[in-house]
């Protein structure tokens, strides 16, 4: 069977669970060799195996992107066992959402460093590989929250529109070098995000506005990154904004 990603790499950050694992899938299922990263070695080793026995290669490096030196060995890592890099998935996040006023600073430390910092430091490290290619793809994934504030959002609001500055930017930049980049923004996906929110107010907020809809799936986003990243070379996806059908805002 071909794939369109056939003699393609692809790293894909936070692929132990959600949106990252169904990547992971998507993107082996089209013939990519994958690196998935994350924290937690057992997930990823699991699916390691599952991509395995669909006929894929799958490479776990089990990394926390907000230890710089941790970035930078996972894309040599890739770069050394897989051979090149042609697709960067900065997906790993984190959404400890609640109020500014009274809020838990450090829970907002953790969003500055997972969510702009890690994809910095991954995104950093790839570019030199990406333009000695001359070729590459970085797919960073903000959300709806990146272009509409709410109450009780705030800093991860601000987390993401840093993301939608950042990828903007750089695409400006790296053009010239044959490099796309790729913001995907997703409304509400059914994901284990919300388990790691302090706050039992705005917790529950947002398991009642999931419950309040038929919300996507991690499958629906995959789909689009799977868009994205197989438009010829000329083409390049700036943007794409998904909601569930139901989700208003
Ligand atoms: N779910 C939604 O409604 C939604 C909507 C729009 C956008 N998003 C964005 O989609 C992305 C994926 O989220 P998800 O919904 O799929 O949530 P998820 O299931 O909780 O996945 C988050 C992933 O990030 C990884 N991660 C967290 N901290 C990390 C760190 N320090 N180093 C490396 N990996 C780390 C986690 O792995 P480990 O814990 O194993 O490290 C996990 O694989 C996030 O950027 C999120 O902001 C989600």
């Amino acid at each position: 069977m071909t794939g369109k990603l056939d003699g393609k790499v692809a790293i894909i950050t936070g692929a132990s669970s959600g949106i990252g694992e169904a990547t992971a899938i998507a993107l082996a299922a089209e013939g990519a060799k994958v690196a998935i990263a994350a924290r937690r070695s057992d997930r990823l080793e699991e699916l390691a195996k599952t991509i395995a026995a669909s006929g894929g290669q799958a490479l776990p490096i089990v990394t926390d992107i907000t230890d710089e030196k941790q970035a930078n060995n996972l894309i040599d890592q890739a770069n050394a066992e897989l051979g090149r890099i042609d697709i960067l998935v900065n997906n790993a996040g984190v959404a400890l959402t609640g109020n500014i006023d009274g809020g838990n600073t450090s829970d907002w430390r953790r969003m500055l460093d997972v969510n702009v910092l890690g994809l910095l430091y991954t995104t950093h490290a790839v570019l030199p590989i990406l333009k000695a290619q001359g070729v590459g793809h970085i797919v960073n994934i903000s959300l709806v929250a990146g272009r509409l504030a709410r109450a009780g959002v705030g800093i991860y609001n601000a987390t993401k529109w840093g993301v939608n500055a950042i990828s903007e930017s750089l695409r400006q930049e790296v053009l010239k070098d044959n490099i796309r980049v790729t913001i995907i923004e997703p409304g509400l996906v059914e994901t284990e995000i919300n388990n790691h929110t302090t706050d039992p107010v705005a917790k529950k907020i947002s398991e009642e506005r999931l419950k309040a809809i038929t919300p996507l799936q991690s499958e629906d986003i995959a789909a689009a990154i799977v868009y994205a990243v197989t438009q010829p070379q000329h083409v390049n996806v700036n943007e794409i904004l998904i909601r569930p059908t139901q989700q208003e805002r």
